[in-house]
């Protein structure tokens, strides 16, 4: 078992198990896991095959368990969910003494983690993390919240977990697809904070060596969470690529393209091709990017062009009144953050198609 502690405002651990982390009493009082899956002909409901087991330790250590099933997937993503969550809290009556479970991928933990900011005015809760996505990236840090129709993840609040549980056995139901989701947010913090992890994504497999990229990522994340919590600053660094990335997920109405894939794939080289264009990242980055996230299954170029990207990227949340801070490279593992105006963007990101 290996330990990780945040020191945020309020700090945390984060405990990342071979064996199933649930099965120890912990003082809780209601499940709201992701049931459905996306890949609906694989008929598997792999969530719940989680989530059994985390009821019956609980219940078996005589907690009272209550739990909420939501539909899987971005498009669940949003206020009206999230409402139905705090709903249900109130018919079930959680107190603040009460404990709230995110358990499933980062849609599920960024929806409960709203629910529990909001839920009494905060309310505490757990994370576990079932997709890869989730256990590298969005189940530490306490960024909650959903999508509005205008955007990505424009209405939250930050809201840090009392505990992360993290089991990589988990990820052995995960379908390819979204366990290749997850390898774009691993690539990013290869890009934005360590060549060695970079080098040994481009020398390994991935999935014979996931322990050790799980724990070398969470505790990168921890470092830039606890320098800059509120993102402030530092903590924009975890947004390379998604930028573009999110834009690319609006243009496609959260549907056809996942986070991972958009984000963090053609974002990722979107940026480091702009930072190449203007002299500002090392030549053959975005190459080196592209070739990785192709070992990963993940695509590199979208069809959308890129002035319909830019105009999308426009409507970031984290955009002020004349510009945006743009995450570039200087080099893989060397990342930094470049002001820009919004003339600017579309010239450093150039037009035609998006290659
Ligand atoms: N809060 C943050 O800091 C942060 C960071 C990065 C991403 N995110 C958010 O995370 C979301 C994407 O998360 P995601 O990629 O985990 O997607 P997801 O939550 O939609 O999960 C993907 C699919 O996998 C299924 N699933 C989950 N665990 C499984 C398992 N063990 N076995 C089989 N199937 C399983 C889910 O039911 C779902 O169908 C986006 O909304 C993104 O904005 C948040």
């Amino acid at each position: 078992m290996q330990k990780i502690t945040v020191h945020t405002g309020r700090p945390y651990d984060i405990f990342s198990l071979t064996t199933a982390c649930w099965s120890k009493p912990v003082t809780w009082c209601v499940v709201c896991p992701a049931a459905k899956r996306i890949c609906p002909d694989q008929r598997q409901q792999c969530v719940p095959s989680v989530r059994r087991p985390v009821v019956q330790a609980l219940e078996s250590a005589d907690f009272q368990v209550c739990t909420l099933v939501f539909d899987a997937g971005e498009a669940s993503k949003k206020p009206e969910t999230v409402l139905n969550m705090v709903n249900y809290m109130a018919r079930e009556g959680l107190t603040r003494g009460d404990l709230v479970v995110a358990l499933g991928g980062g849609v599920c933990g960024d929806m409960v983690g709203f629910a529990a900011a909001i839920y009494l005015r905060g309310i505490d809760f757990v994370q576990i993390p079932t997709t890869l996505l989730a256990q590298v990236d969005s189940s530490v840090g306490g960024k909650t919240g959903v999508d509005l129709p205008m955007g990505k993840n424009l209405c939250g609040a930050f809201q840090q977990p009392i505990l992360v549980l993290i089991d990589p056995q988990v990820l052995r139901t995960l379908p390819d697809v979204f366990f290749c989701d997850g390898m774009g947010e691993v690539i990013k913090y290869g890009c934005i904070r360590s060549a060695e992890l970079f080098a040994l994504l481009e020398q390994a497999s991935a999935k014979d060596r996931i322990h050790e990229i799980i724990y070398a990522c969470v505790d990168m994340k921890r470092v830039v969470v606890e320098h800059d919590e509120k993102e402030a600053g530092e903590r924009a660094l975890l947004n390379f690529g998604h930028t573009a990335g999110h834009a690319i997920e609006k243009l496609w109405n959260y549907q056809t393209v996942t986070h991972g894939y958009a984000a963090v794939g053609i974002g990722m080289v979107l940026a480091a091709r702009a930072g190449e264009g203007a002299g500002l990242t090392e030549p053959g980055t975005a190459d080196r990017i592209a070739a990785l996230l192709q070992k990963y299954n993940l695509p590199v170029a979208d069809t959308h062009s890129i002035d319909a990207i830019v105009d999308a990227m426009q409507a970031d949340k984290k955009r002020t009144a004349d510009g945006m801070k743009l995450v570039l490279l200087r080099k893989i593992g060397d990342s930094f953050i470049d002001p820009v105006d919004l003339p600017t963007l579309r010239t450093m990101f150039g037009g035609g198609a998006c290659k």
